[in-house]
């Protein structure tokens, strides 16, 4: 028979010391939040272990806006209010209050909004240890060589006990063994002694933690990474826990094949994927729904958020993309800005200085410097050269420019959208087009040039010497 699993996310916190503007479970890290990790590593945990049972969030400080921003990303994610935060036995007692429900589950599973590096794998282990000894209960716990504001661990011939930091004798402060907020017990038991915790202790709180007991069939399960654990309670750690979920992110990406110039310099987000044989350098972020194919080349100082960029593409140098497509063998850069909307066709390239918006430009287009491209379509192996512009905006409304194949477009020319060009043109250097011209035409608007010998020096100024 599958086991059955109420999971508990503590989110009714403040999190004043993080001095932001929102509730500390929707703190940003990496492209997320905060509460998003241990939402996902639940539901990677039920999967893996074959568990049925409900994730459900103590919610409190601000719940309102905790609870749109879980419930519109995970709609199966249900909510137990907690009026005022009495403490963390408080806050279990608000989930069992909330359903019958939760009553029936096999085991209950405490974890925190705050800790976004513990990860599914320490919640099988709990779990293996549990079902191998038969317990009733078992705490993630860890050594910290500076427990201070931890649970201290103090263990019993059989079970052990968690003293705050606050209640400690000097004695139990000295001891090194920390409790991780991390938790996994038998309903019934949880159930049982909950009732019994009381808020007789230095901050009047009702801990959680006074479940354990000496005596009890409970274990305290020692993780050798304490860092797992590591609470977001200031920016200081909020720092830290993101440089560790990055460093995660980066290692798996290295084992798929990826390789990277120096990785402590290189920012990605959780969501990005990358295939082997790409290179990154240092000083990229690589963040939101990126995608990047294989044998991809990104060079310093790149940016490239919620793009696609295919197999064997090039980012060059100081190169932005936000919403942008990088088709295969496409080149990019130094120095291009691909905003919303660019598609750049196979083998393609895009040069210095170059800005490319809502364009979709085909196989082989060259714009290979100081160019600004908006809504056009441009057709396969077109040449664009230097200087060029759409000129797509006429102070109300954005007009479509459109250019055929195999056209050459002369350096430091204008469309003047709306206006289409057919396949096979020639436009001079330096024309403005504001017509329509059709297949093969070729189009030329400038002043005819006159040379006037020796004129120069009416012109040229000379600086009087002092
Ligand atoms: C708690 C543990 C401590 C452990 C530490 C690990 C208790 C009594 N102590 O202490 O042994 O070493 O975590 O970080 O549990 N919360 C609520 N409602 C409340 C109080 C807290 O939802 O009324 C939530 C918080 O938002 C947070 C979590 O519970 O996500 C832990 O609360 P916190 O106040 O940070 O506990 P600590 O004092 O750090
Ligand atoms: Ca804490």
């Amino acid at each position: 028979m599958k086991m059955t699993v109420g999971a508990v996310i503590l989110a009714a916190g403040e999190g004043k010391r993080l001095k932001l503007d929102a509730p500390k479970p929707l703190a940003p890290c990496l492209d997320k939040k905060l509460v998003d990790f241990p939402i996902r590593e639940l539901q990677k945990f039920f999967s893996r272990n074959n568990l049925t049972g409900t994730q459900t969030a103590v919610i409190g400080h601000q719940k309102e806006l905790v609870q749109s921003y879980i419930s519109s990303r995970y709609p199966e994610v249900k909510f137990a209010v907690q009026e005022r935060q009495l403490g963390t036995a408080d806050a279990l007692r608000a989930y069992f209050n909330s359903s019958s429900n939760t009553h029936q589950f096999d085991y209950t599973l405490v974890i925190c909004a705050d800790t976004p590096v513990v990860s599914e794998k320490e919640l099988t282990q709990m779990l293996e240890l549990l079902k191998q000894e038969g317990c009733d209960g078992v705490a993630a716990t860890f050594t910290e060589s500076n427990p201070k504001g931890y649970g201290r661990i103090i263990r019993g011939t059989k079970g052990f006990h968690i003293v705050e930091e606050k209640d400690a004798t000097d004695e139990q402060r000295k001891i090194t063994e920390v409790n991780s907020g991390l938790y996994l017990l038998k309903t019934s038991y949880v159930l049982e002694h909950l009732k019994n915790v009381d808020s007789n202790n230095k901050s009047g709180e009702f801990y959680l933690t006074d479940v354990f007991k000496d005596g009890f069939n409970v274990k305290a399960l020692c993780f050798p990474q304490g860092h797992i654990f590591l609470g977001v309670n200031n920016l200081e750690q909020l720092e830290f826990v993101e440089t560790v979920l990055r460093k995660q992110k980066i290692a798996d990406l290295r084992e798929g094949g990826v390789r990277f110039i120096d990785s402590n310099h290189t920012y990605i987000d959780d969501e990005v994927e990358i295939g082997a044989g790409t290179v990154v350098y240092p000083n990229t972020y690589i963040t939101g729904k990126t995608k990047i194919g294989k044998n991809v080349v990104i060079e310093m100082g790149a940016q490239i958020r919620d793009s696609e960029v295919a197999d064997n593409a090039k980012v060059l140098a100081y190169t932005l993309l936000e919403d942008a497509k990088l088709h295969t063998k496409a080149h990019a850069g130094p120095f291009a800005r691909l905003r919303p909307g660019s598609d750049i066709g196979p083998e393609a390239k895009i040069g210095n200085f170059v800005e490319i918006k809502k364009a979709v430009l085909d196989r082989g287009v060259k714009v290979s410097h100081l160019s600004y491209v908006g809504d056009a379509f441009i057709g396969e192996e077109t040449n664009i050269g230097c200087g060029f512009i759409t000129c797509n905006y006429d102070g109300a409304n954005k007009h479509i420019t459109r250019i055929g194949k195999n056209c050459f477009i002369g350096s430091d020319s204008q469309t003047v959208a709306p206006v289409e060009i057919g396949d096979e043109c020639f436009v001079a250097s330096a024309t403005t087009v504001t017509k329509n011209m059709p297949d093969g035409s070729f189009a030329i608007s400038r002043g005819q040039q006159s040379t006037k010998e020796g004129m120069a020096k009416r012109f040229i100024k000379v600086k009087e010497k002092k």
